[in-house]
């Protein structure tokens, strides 16, 4: 099942560290390619010589202990197609959370864009700190996948959460990501992300809240499951994948124009501005001494999303029957709403001729715009409409593609 697959292990120091030998097995069994990393703790739970008999491989320990150069930490990231981090001490937890890198094992963490499974395995009062909880959450929000620890008798004498889970929990968890990365293979997608900038002068310009989350997460998780991504932005972001930048919606238009032929999916998740300045000064506007108020004009911008929509659908009424299976692109809405969410939504993709949309709603301040968080519904051509519970926009993401692709 796992033929093919390159599977780096993590291990952290616990005395769960043990159960990992039997781990890098199950592995290895169904075909996998196991590479181990350790924090030095963890060789006080398991010696190296037994991780390396048992992977293969030769497992990596201290950053700066190498015979050939090679930055270690990114070569151990980029041959790697999923990272394991199990035991997941709370130490460790939190350095991942915090963005600290002070060994091998944190630093390819950090390095890591493809998925990370974390099984975290300590003292019940430990899991149960408010920092760890917190350091949990943020994990989480990054689309790092957590196995809670069980519930039992632990091995510093206790009773409670904090074993660490069933390997055939982890085992079948790596093989449900591992298959998932398949699922967008051979197809391009694009996605707008982030609120656009319109100029007013050399120093001013028109813009909005949108942070390019939730845009951002879609494009993550189309990576992870195998997409050939095109991301076009207005927010500053280093990716694996193509990022093309842009400013206004202007810029936005050319960008998604240029990658309209070759697009599968286009998804516009991008807050455009409805206007822009009449004029942009080229220098820094003046304040008027005589006036207490200030006019500006504003044009509207174009409807980038309804063109493209009525472009796909002009191409497809010229063609017959049989080419008209090949619906594409794909294209998707986003819907942002203050009132009546449902309602405006259902006019909306009718007026705008898209595939689907997806509403959510930007008055709460627990979801939407700035939060890692969101709860929207998806909504068919056909009217039809379905909620997605409130959750880390990267697990909203890995859910949209599902309702969309299946
Ligand atoms: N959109 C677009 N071009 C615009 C405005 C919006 O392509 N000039 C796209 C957005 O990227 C989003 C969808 O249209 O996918 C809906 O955006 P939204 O801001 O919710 O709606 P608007 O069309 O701008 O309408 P209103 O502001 O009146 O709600």
């Amino acid at each position: 099942m796992l033929n093919g697959k390159n599977i780096l292990i993590g291990i952290t120091g616990g005395i769960a560290a043990y159960k990992i030998c039997e781990l890098i097995r199950m592995y290895k069994r169904n075909g996998a390619n196991v590479r181990v990393v350790c924090t030095p703790n963890a060789l006080n739970f398991v010696t190296k010589l037994t991780l390396q008999n048992l992977s293969q491989n030769e497992v990596g320990v201290d950053e700066f202990d190498i015979a050939q150069f090679k930055p270690e930490h990114i070569s151990y990231a980029d041959e790697a197609d999923i990272m394991l981090i199990a035991p997941a001490t709370a130490n460790t937890i939190g350095k991942i959370a915090n963005g600290i890198c002070d060994n091998l094992l944190t630093s390819v963490a950090c390095a890591f864009s493809k998925p990370i499974i974390i099984a975290p395995a300590m003292n019940c009062g430990m899991w149960n700190n408010n920092f760890v909880e917190e350091n949990i959450s943020k994990l989480q929000a990054k689309g790092i996948y957590i196995l809670e620890p069980e519930e039992g008798f632990l091995a510093c004498g206790y009773e409670g959460k904090g074993r660490l889970c069933d390997l055939n929990k982890i085992y079948e968890k790596t093989v449900e990501i591992l298959s998932l990365q398949k699922n967008l293979s051979g197809k391009k997608i694009v996605i707008t992300a982030g609120g656009t900038i319109e100029e007013i002068d050399s120093v001013r310009y028109i813009s909005n809240y949108s942070s390019g989350k939730m845009g951002i997460a879609l494009a993550d998780t189309a990576y992870e499951q195998g997409a050939d991504v095109i991301l076009i932005t207005s927010v500053d972001t280093q990716k694996p994948y193509g990022v093309i930048k842009i400013k206004s919606a202007e810029d936005l238009k050319n960008a998604v124009e240029n990658e309209y032929d070759s697009a599968d999916c286009i998804i516009m998740a991008a807050a455009v501005a409805d206007y822009r300045a009449k004029n942009i000064a080229d220098h820094k506007l003046k304040k008027d001494e005589t006036s207490d108020s200030f006019t500006l004009e504003l044009v509207k911008n174009p409807d980038i999303l309804q063109e493209l929509c009525k472009k796909r659908d002009k191409v497809l009424c010229g063609q017959n029957l049989s080419d008209r299976k090949n619906n594409k692109p794909l294209i998707v809405g986003f819907c942002a709403e203050s009132e009546n969410l449902i309602e405006n939504a259902k006019s909306k993709i009718e007026k705008k001729g898209c595939d689907y949309l997806i509403a959510n709603d930007i008055s709460r301040k627990d979801i939407g715009f700035s939060s890692d968080y969101n709860e929207v519904t998806i909504l068919d051509k056909t009217g039809s409409a379905k909620k997605l519970e409130r959750a880390a926009k990267t697990k909203i993401a890995r859910q949209i593609f599902r309702e969309i692709y299946g």
